[in-house]
């Protein structure tokens, strides 16, 4: 009795060994493979590592067979040494079809003279690089969970920069808030929005609560008006910068992070891990995102680009996007709508 249940244990412990080896090195090196049977033990490995759970036998054949198809363009792209990397992530067994009618939703407003401000070049010398990371600027990289809510994350991760650079404090701020309260301003909740409304709404409420009075649900529901007096940020207008025109959203970015909206369709963006994206993009703007910084790496410009699909998405919830691109619209158009809030008192 006893040898057995030792050998039992020894033979436990082997596997849970051999587990951990299994996840460790499975874990986001990507190997190019015709092998039906490591593929399955690959998709097992991510399904656990994703907390992935479906419904039944045909789910789990149909996401495999998607899961397959992104592992070889995966493979594809990262066998081609490029700038930037692609992962098997959280969105593996979504085709890109799925993804974009999930995750992203920013529609843009026509640009009207609703703006409080209009930009002005500002008069100071402007860093060769920045990260408001580094200054303790930026909140934790968020979740918008399966909602079309970017826009709002876009917007309000600007409002919490320009609020610690003003007041030393950094709060996160509600989304929640803004899918449930802004009933106003053309609000379609989970289903598309832009970073104006945002501005608009926090200015008509006189501020925004914190994400820890009204906590993200993910889902348009009634407008809780009590949290929704409980007040963490306000802001006095916003900023449109003019289009096409990176170098006046440098300046920008030298005093402050800003929102900025880009066309996150492709693949590529859907399975970005790291590295700076340089690969093709459209510019049908459809994703709200924050740009927190810029630099140069090996002669390539970029923006360090703020998003809200997870820390588990890009680069630890990141990613970095060419900056200086020849067509004036930006890297997948992250030119074109670029906007900040202002604050004067
Ligand atoms: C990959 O690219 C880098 C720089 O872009 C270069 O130094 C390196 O030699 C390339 N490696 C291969 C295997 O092509
Ligand atoms: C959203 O809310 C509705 C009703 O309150 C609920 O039925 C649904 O499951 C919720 N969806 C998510 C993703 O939480
Ligand atoms: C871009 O903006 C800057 C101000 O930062 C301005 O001086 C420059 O003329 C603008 N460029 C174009 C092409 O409009």
């Amino acid at each position: 009795m006893k040898i057995t249940s030792s050998v039992t244990r020894n033979y436990m412990l082997a596997i849970v060994l051999v587990c951990i080896l299994c996840i460790c090195s499975d874990a986001r090196q990507v190997k190019p493979t015709e092998d039906a049977a490591v593929m399955k033990k690959r998709y097992k490995t991510w399904m656990k590592q994703h907390k992935k759970n479906y419904n039944n036998k045909d789910e789990w054949n149909m996401r495999f067979g998607i899961y397959q198809s992104n592992v070889r363009f995966i493979d594809f792209v990262n066998a081609q040494n490029l700038s930037y990397k692609l992962t098997d992530n959280q969105f593996a067994d979504l085709t890109n079809f799925e993804f974009q009618t999930t995750y992203l939703g920013y529609k843009s407003r026509k640009r009207s003279s609703n703006q409080q401000h209009s930009y002005k070049a500002g008069n100071y010398a402007i860093p060769s690089s920045r990260d408001w990371r580094k200054k303790g600027v930026v909140t934790k990289v968020k979740n918008q969970g399966a909602c079309g809510s970017c826009w709002a994350f876009s917007a309000l991760g600007a409002v919490e920069g320009l609020n610690k650079i003003k007041t030393g404090k950094l709060v996160s701020l509600s989304p929640q808030e803004i899918l449930d309260c802004n009933l106003v301003i053309g609000n379609q909740g989970c289903r598309s929005g832009c970073m104006e409304n945002v501005y608009e709404f926090t200015m008509l409420n006189g501020g925004i609560s914190s994400e820890d009075d009204y906590p993200y649900k993910g889902n348009q529901s009634m407008c809780n008006l009590i949290t929704a007096r409980k007040i963490a940020a306000r802001i006095t207008g916003y900023v449109q910068i003019p289009a096409k025109n990176e170098s006046a959203m440098r300046a920008a970015v030298a005093s402050q992070p800003i929102a900025v909206a880009i066309d996150a369709s492709v693949p590529e963006l859907q399975l970005y891990s790291s590295g700076i994206y340089t690969g093709s993009c459209g510019k049908k703007l459809n994703h709200g995102v924050l740009i927190v910084g810029y630099g140069t790496e090996k002669g390539v410009k970029y923006w360090i680009v703020k998003n809200s699909w997870g820390s588990g998405w890009g680069d630890k919830g990141y990613i970095k996007m060419r900056r200086g691109t020849s067509d004036k619209s930006g890297k997948c158009g992250i030119s074109m709508e670029a906007s900040y809030p202002v604050k004067n008192f």
